[in-house]
């Protein structure tokens, strides 16, 4: 007897045959997944067979991603979890313990740095930060309990590009875990396991997905027993995916390479467009010559360079208040990877808990925005920065004291 033959009023009905299949992977919502016999289960639970049991263990839907970002990171064996955040905590939860140490980039996203300083610290796990740019600073800062590195390629919100290189030989000689999380640079980009990585991470709900509708992440580790333990922390955290997010995240990834190749080449173009407007004080990206890490972004990146541009107007809050509102049609959102251009004002979101003064050290100043470029036209783009730049910190300013006067 065969599971579709067991239909009633009230389990599923077979489906009907098929002598074609579709050419969309199908969306599987099934919670759970019935088996014909105790012994049929005794064998998908001891791995003799493959099947599916609970959804929170595993699904369809998951796996395909999976598979996909498998073969995009040259990997296997790949865990997909409910957010990026859910994979980073899988790489720091589910495989350090109490009485480690782990060393993280001095400017990771946001909430993996209060994972770094809250979190971990409350469950033993010490912490230090280090510039991923400075080799002999992380050296400085690791321990002989030290059991990883954490870093990003490209840094939030200032660009920095990380010394993979040396980070990687380091780690190697040292017998520690080098964790790159690769959601800024893509695999279309840099492909970290080609430069020495043991485990990578991707918030898939930023380029990967693109459209701003899912969230999803991704961790992969070169070694089989890594990816076990932490897939089964995944699962028992309860850290899975929903089928209808990994469907969706899949469909975005069908288009992914097109879209990041697109978004790059503008964002280039709008980078060299921004470096000469008056109003704009300095632009940053990472593949432009005036860049501090020009020479590391061209042998890390060749090309590719990244779809983010960030730069600083001249003028305060007023200016950055005028740009926002003249800037039509760009969504302002503390995003990236969206098919659409975002701004973000990092002053005022992801950087507001610093105080002034290290958001200075940072060059993080009132008029410092960071660009998510998106897929439309290069020159309309360039039309919206250069009519909302002029406006802002020429005639915009004059507006806004003229409002509230
Ligand atoms: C570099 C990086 N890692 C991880 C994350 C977390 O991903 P998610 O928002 O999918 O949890 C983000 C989010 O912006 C990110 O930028």
């Amino acid at each position: 007897m065969t599971r579709n033959s067991r239909g009633s009023l009230i389990r599923p009905v077979p489906l009907p045959d098929s002598a074609s299949w579709p050419v969309v992977t199908p969306l599987s919502p099934s919670v759970v997944y019935s088996s014909e016999t105790p012994d049929a289960l005794d064998a998908q639970y001891e791995g003799r067979v493959h099947g599916y049991t609970y959804s929170r263990e595993g699904h369809p839907n998951a796996d395909v991603v999976a598979a996909r970002l498998d073969a995009m990171e040259g990997a296997a064996g790949g865990v997909v979890t409910a957010s990026g955040m859910a994979a980073v905590t899988a790489v720091l939860m589910g495989l350090l313990q109490s009485g480690d140490h782990v060393v993280g980039g001095n400017q990771l996203y946001g909430r993996s740095l209060r994972l770094m300083n809250e979190d971990l610290p409350r469950l033993g796990i010490a912490t230090s930060l280090a510039d991923p740019g400075d080799v002999a600073a992380v050296r400085a800062a690791l321990r002989p309990e030290t059991r990883m590195v954490l870093v990003e390629v490209v840094s939030n919100p200032t660009l920095r590009v990380a010394d993979i290189d040396g980070l990687a030989a380091l780690c190697r000689d040292r017998g520690i875990l080098f964790v790159v999380d690769n959601t800024f640079t893509t695999p279309r980009a840099f492909r970290p396991f080609e430069h020495g990585a043991d485990i990578v991470i991707h918030s898939i709900t930023k380029l990967l997905a693109g459209h701003s509708d899912v969230m999803l992440g991704y961790v992969v580790a070169r070694d089989p027993e890594l990816n076990d333990r932490m897939r089964v922390f995944s699962v028992t955290t309860g850290a899975t995916p929903s089928p209808f997010d990994c469907w969706l995240g899949e469909r975005g990834l069908l288009s992914f390479d097109l879209r990041f190749d697109r978004a790059q080449q503008t964002a280039r173009i709008l980078a060299d467009h921004l470096a000469d407007l008056p109003g704009v004080a300095r632009v940053i990206y990472p593949t432009r010559a005036d860049h501090p890490d020009h020479a590391r972004a061209a042998a890390l990146l060749g090309d590719a360079g990244c779809n983010m541009v960030s730069f600083e107007l001249n003028g305060d809050r007023d200016t950055a208040n005028a740009f926002t509102r003249a800037a039509d049609g760009l969504s302002f959102a503390p995003t990236l990877g969206d098919v659409g251009t975002t701004l973000s004002h990092p002053a005022s979101s992801s950087h507001r808990a610093l105080s002034a003064q290290n958001r200075a050290a940072l060059g993080i100043t009132e008029g410092f925005f960071r660009v998510s470029v998106g897929l439309e036209d290069p020159d309309q783009l360039k039309n919206i920065f250069t009519t909302a730049i002029n406006d802002a910190t020429v005639t915009g300013r004059s507006h806004s004291s003229g409002d509230s006067g």
